[in-house]
């Protein structure tokens, strides 16, 4: 087991599609308990495979006090959606910021797990949404491309701001 280096933002491989998942073996149990560690380190809810710039259909979600502990979703489908709600979001890929996003707070997701077994499972509140956040990286999407343009427009900002600080240093 192994704490993972991620990717960061900008960083173009964040932007990758991730391919799915065909063989269930030891290799991708090794990956998916170094996600788990990874995340457990972090303190974040929810990991995938891309962010540690491993680009398989894998992600993990550990959602402090829901019923579900430590979960890993392989391969993942949403098969239905309902409920939107706006959710405040931040991401280990995308440091320091914090923004509201539109999400489904119930979903029903397809998976399999490390062995290769399908299950379906009805998820809501958090737990919904940090899969949803996940999926989202392994179609090489981040949190931050769903907020408001005005907010999009103020990072962008604070990015450029950031990087003539950097020249002039
Ligand atoms: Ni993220």
């Amino acid at each position: 087991m192994a704490v993972l280096k991620l990717l960061e933002y900008p960083e173009e491989a964040l932007r990758q599609v991730s391919r799915p998942v065909q063989s269930f073996d030891s290799s991708l149990q090794g990956l998916v308990d170094d996600l788990q560690e990874t995340l457990e380190s972090s303190g974040a809810i929810g990991l995938s495979a891309p962010q540690a710039g491993v680009f398989e259909r894998v992600l993990v979600v550990n959602v402090p006090g829901d019923d579900y502990g430590p979960q890993v979703y392989i391969n993942p489908e949403i098969l239905g959606s309902a409920k939107l709600g706006i959710v405040e979001e931040s991401c280990l890929s995308v440091p320091g910021i914090v923004g509201n996003v539109m999400r489904a707070t119930q979903v029903h997701v397809r998976a399999q797990d490390a062995s290769g077994q399908p299950f379906e499972r009805a998820l809501e509140g958090m737990h919904a949404v940090c899969l949803q956040h996940e999926m989202d990286h392994l179609e090489g999407v981040l949190f931050v491309d769903r907020l408001s343009w005005f907010r999009k427009l103020r990072l962008k900002w604070a990015a450029n701001r950031a990087a003539r600080a950097t020249q002039v240093a």
